[in-house]
């Protein structure tokens, strides 16, 4: 039984995470943090937790301004981190995978975990090694911080690498929708859309339990992206 810590346990995200490892046969909830938990409920910080409940690994997902100091706190404590929380730019990438390889463990950041996502990006920078030309559309709710999201980010990296060049990226903020994705390719009288779309964000949680099953057969530092245990 891998007993797991959840920061950002109460949050909309968290909270579906939470209920699956509880309910997993393999993964024991080891603890849930936020700032609103007290008592017998969890813990409002990483520190006490990792402290307090023999945690042998981390998910994120609470919010940019916060994730990189749990991260290198978990990383202190010799623990690996799946990190769900979006918004890591590369000044702090750089320095949570120095950490990393400094303790010896994995860091496994998913800027989205939902399967039909990473998918839609490998076959976006599959069809970009053919088609010179494309835009990304991503969309979210109005409540999302980061702005591009950091699946339209990931994508235009792995574009860039296929095709080398970048593709423009627009966001649209709207009431309605969970995460949506179009990667857009055009060539001559042919255009082809790869259309990724989630509906709740129960769309996260399996990728967030494959990413908790496998992240310990990764070497020491930052990975970024769930292929790298996807297959
Ligand atoms: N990778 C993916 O596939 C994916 C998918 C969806 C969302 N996300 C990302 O996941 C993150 C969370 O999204 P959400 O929609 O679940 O947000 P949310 O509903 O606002 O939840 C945020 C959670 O983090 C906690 N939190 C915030 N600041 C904290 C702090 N300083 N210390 C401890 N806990 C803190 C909140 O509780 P308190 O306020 O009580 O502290 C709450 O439990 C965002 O970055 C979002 O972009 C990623």
């Amino acid at each position: 039984m891998t007993r797991v810590l959840v920061c950002g346990a109460t949050g909309k995200l968290g909270a579906p995470i939470c209920a699956a490892i509880a309910a997993a046969d393999d993964l024991t909830l080891a603890g849930r943090v936020a700032r609103s938990l007290t008592g017998g409920e969890g813990f409002a910080t990483i520190s006490a937790a990792i402290a307090a409940t023999q945690a042998q690994l981390v998910v994120d997902v609470t919010a940019p301004e916060v994730a990189e100091a749990h991260t290198l706190t978990a990383l202190q404590a010799g623990l690996p981190v799946v990190l769900g929380t979006t918004g890591l730019d590369a000044a702090a990438a750089t320095r949570v995978d120095a950490a990393a390889r400094a303790a010896g463990v994995p860091v496994l950041y998913a800027p989205n975990f939902a399967i039909t996502a990473v998918l839609m990006m490998r076959f976006a920078a599959e069809a970009a090694k053919v088609l010179g030309q494309c835009a990304i559309i991503e969309e979210h709710n109005p409540a999302k911080v980061d702005r591009p999201s950091g699946t339209a980010l990931r994508t235009a990296d792995l574009v860039e690498a296929s095709s080398g060049t970048r593709p423009q990226i627009s966001s649209i903020r709207i009431d309605g929708v969970v995460a949506n994705q179009t990667v857009l390719f055009g060539a001559e009288a042919q255009t082809l859309e790869i259309r990724n779309v989630t509906t709740s964000r129960e769309a996260f949680v399996p990728g967030v339990l494959l990413a908790v099953r496998r992240i310990t057969t990764l070497a020491p530092g930052l990975h970024v992206g769930l292929e790298h245990v996807l297959d």
